[in-house]
């Protein structure tokens, strides 16, 4: 697969307002959010101790981490609080025909 291919990972009704899913594109987990109807990904595994982000609570633009707490950004990846201090990687999203597709970041 190529790493500048736009994959079709989910519908958009699987991912509702406010929540977070994971999806697996070729064993990476990657982590959808939907943000008031706009869908965003970034890498699912956590910059500081590999949690899964899927499984963390989404307000607003903001995923917080389940197991320590750790904030990013979900349409930068950038951290935002204590202990994450390194970015989590965002990819690229495309809503079309009912159908989410990311393409990868490298
Ligand atoms: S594993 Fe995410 S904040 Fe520690």
């Amino acid at each position: 697969m190529s790493a500048d291919a736009w994959v079709v990972v989910a519908n958009v009704d699987d991912v509702p307002e406010g929540e977070a899913r994971r999806v697996e594109i070729g064993g990476r987990g990657i982590a959808l959010y939907n943000v008031a109807g706009e869908v965003f990904a970034t890498d699912d595994t956590c910059t500081h101790m590999r949690a899964r982000l899927s499984d963390g609570y989404l307000e607003g633009h903001v995923i917080e981490c389940p197991l320590h707490f750790g904030r990013f950004d979900v349409r930068t990846g950038a951290p935002l609080s204590a202990p994450c201090t390194v970015a989590v990687r965002p990819h690229q999203v495309l809503v079309e025909a009912g159908t989410i597709k990311v393409r990868l970041a490298h």
